[in-house]
């Protein structure tokens, strides 16, 4: 025994992250608020520089809070051996799917190779990153065994699903943790890391199930919201208002969890982690329909928007060749900058092929990330007199919904973001 397991339960250990994004950076955050030394470890020299200028790339972390990591030390760093001093490495790599659906796991596997290089006994390994249920034992244990290091003698290793969500008010520590170890020493160890900086923590019996819980949180959010989005289309067809009726039904006291429809999914975690259970779910050679059915749904969504648009403008013909269309909001969820998997993004692109002029309003997302993703950005105090129609995609909490409607000659409101604030414009059409 290199280091009693005990040691993470008082002594100051430093912690190391690997991958400094919407998981990495408020983790350091809050391993650095609780007392612990930290080294922030990502292969993005932009990043770096970013934050030891003392800015925060990602919005639920502001730049004081980075100039207050610095001044109490913190380490940000691309050199693989300033994380040679580290008790606790935390892995928060980016676990996207490959264009034919398959989990790629070449990001993972990069921040093995680096634990790998800088590993001695006496550590502990967390993976954060969203992956299939059995990555941990697969890919990170045997990295590990390969070296000669012994399984709760030289190293813990745990598996700890990321449940943050970015531009929400929950802070890290109050977002109970889920820990699963590859063996029941390893979920006690990484149990009680966790338990220094998070308020709580719920132990599983083994990196399988806290991979599959992730997956399960993510999927079960897919499936409501496709069910939402496929009851949108139905009460349309009936001429009953959808937010009328998911207000109605809230009032149960249990049984009934409110989920709204929308333009589709985005982001990084609700269009891909189901994905992971249903590659799963093939290997193991059954089907996962549940998960299949809500992504159709959901994926159709952007489609189903540009229609409603076109009955909103009441276009001859259906085209909407030479018409001028704001797009209001392009991230994938409010109050935050990023687009990946944007349903906003798929919407705009839908019109455009439809022939529409589209034009992004997005203060939060900004002009160059607009045009990088190939949109014309626009300001509020432009001039949209020559405009048909504002789409509002994704209802930032900066948007002055009333200055839109006045405008536009008419809104479509994908989010039910007018009925939310109480405006009643007589102008605005809701999903
Ligand atoms: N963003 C979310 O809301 C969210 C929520 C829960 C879980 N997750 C999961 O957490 C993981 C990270 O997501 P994210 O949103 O923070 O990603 P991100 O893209 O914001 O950040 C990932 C960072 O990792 C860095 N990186 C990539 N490969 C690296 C390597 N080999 N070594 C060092 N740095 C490397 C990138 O440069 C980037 O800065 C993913 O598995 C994701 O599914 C994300």
């Amino acid at each position: 025994m290199t280091r009693s397991p005990n040691f993470f339960d008082t002594e100051p250990w430093v912690g190391g992250v690997i991958g400094l994004g919407y998981v990495g950076i408020p983790l350091l955050v809050e391993l650095n608020k609780s007392g612990l030394e930290v080294v922030g470890y990502d292969l993005s020299r932009d990043r770096i520089e970013i934050l030891n200028s003392g800015s925060s790339p990602v919005e639920d972390v502001t730049d004081d809070q980075i100039k207050d990591m610095l001044e109490s030390g913190a380490i940000f760093t691309q050199r693989t051996e300033d994380l040679k001093n580290v008790d606790v490495i935390f892995i928060c790599v980016p676990s996207p799917l490959s264009r034919d659906h398959e989990p790629d796991l070449s990001y993972i596997r990069d921040a093995v190779d680096t634990v790998i290089e800088v590993i001695r006994p006496g550590m502990a390994i967390s993976l954060e990153s969203t992956s299939y249920p059995g990555t941990t034992e697969e890919i990170v244990l045997p990295a590990l065994e390969s070296l000669g290091l012994v399984l709760d003698s030289d190293v813990w290793v745990a598996f700890s699903p990321e449940r943050v969500s970015p531009g929400g008010s929950l802070s890290m520590s109050r977002i109970p943790k889920i820990v699963g170890g590859v063996s029941a020493e390893s979920t006690e160890v990484v149990t009680a890391i966790y338990r220094r900086f998070i308020e709580e923590v719920h132990p599983v019996s083994s990196s399988s199930v806290a991979e599959m819980a992730k997956l399960l949180e993510n999927t079960y959010r897919s499936i409501n919201i496709g069910l939402m989005n496929e009851m949108a289309q139905v009460a349309h067809e009936l001429d009953i208002d959808i937010w009328e009726v998911i207000d109605a039904a809230a009032t149960k006291p249990f049984g009934f969890e409110v989920f709204y429809p929308g333009p589709g999914v985005g982001g990084h975690c609700i269009p891909l982690d189901p994905q992971f259970l249903a590659w799963s779910a093939r290997k193991a050679d059954c089907s996962a329909r549940f998960i299949d059915l809500a992504d159709q749904i959901n994926a159709e969504m952007p489609v189903y928007v540009a229609d409603r648009v076109i009955e909103a403008l009441d276009c001859n013909g259906g085209s909407l060749a030479g018409t001028k269309i704001l797009g209001v909001g392009i991230a994938y969820k409010p109050n935050i900058s990023d687009c990946r998997e944007s349903a906003s993004v798929a919407v705009l692109e839908e019109l455009e092929r439809r022939g529409a002029e589209v034009f992004v309003l997005d203060p939060v997302v900004g002009r160059a990330s607009i045009e990088r993703i190939g949109f014309k950005s626009v300001q509020l105090d432009d001039d949209f007199s020559s405009y048909s129609i504002a789409v509002v995609l994704t209802d930032h909490d900066v948007f002055d919904l009333e200055q839109i409607a006045a405008i536009a000659p008419v809104v479509f409101d994908t989010r039910g973001a007018y009925r939310r604030s109480g405006l009643t414009c007589n102008n605005v059409v809701t999903l």
